[in-house]
């Protein structure tokens, strides 16, 4: 069931839009910032809330990379996988990440700390290579900027 925060948060969206159809990202969005990520129980509770099907709901989880139908980590880096940051050091700071966390793409470290995405292009193409970890948008990067900032994440 959802909690009432999470309802709340919820009807907020709706008072927009007629059909609580409209809001289905949002509300997945919503759940997994107070969840983690969208198991199955989450997705049926959302489904019963909104009046939709659980494999509707999925169906439109899978084409949205930021919804997580997977336990992931406490934090989770999305590295960008599209070309400007192909040209201006992808590889790199991808194997620098992966060798970090001991992870491959799509692997949660072994603490539950991290988990290491792929993600199409994030808009910070002028930043190239970018990454976001949680919302916060990280350019620029090489190996030891990499260092300091996960350093930073507990
Ligand atoms: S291609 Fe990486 S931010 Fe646009």
């Amino acid at each position: 069931m959802l909690t009432e925060e999470e309802k709340k948060e919820i009807e907020s969206e709706l008072k927009e839009y007629e059909q609580k159809n409209t809001v289905c990202i949002e509300a997945m969005k919503i759940v997994q910032r107070h969840r983690g990520w969208l198991s199955d129980e989450a997705i049926r509770d959302i489904s019963e809330f909104l009046g939709m099907t659980p494999e509707e709901l999925d169906g439109v989880a899978t084409f949205y990379s930021l919804i997580f139908r997977k336990l992931v980590g406490k934090h989770v880096i999305l590295v960008c996988d599209s070309v400007s940051c192909w040209v201006m050091g992808y590889d790199k700071i991808l194997q620098h990440l992966k060798t970090r966390l001991a992870i491959e793409l799509g692997e949660t470290s072994a603490e539950g700390k991290f988990t290491l995405l792929p993600v199409a292009c994030i808009g910070a193409c002028d930043e190239a290579p970018a990454i976001i970890i949680d919302n916060k948008v990280y350019g620029n990067l090489d190996e030891s900027k990499i260092d300091d900032i996960l350093a930073q994440y507990k």
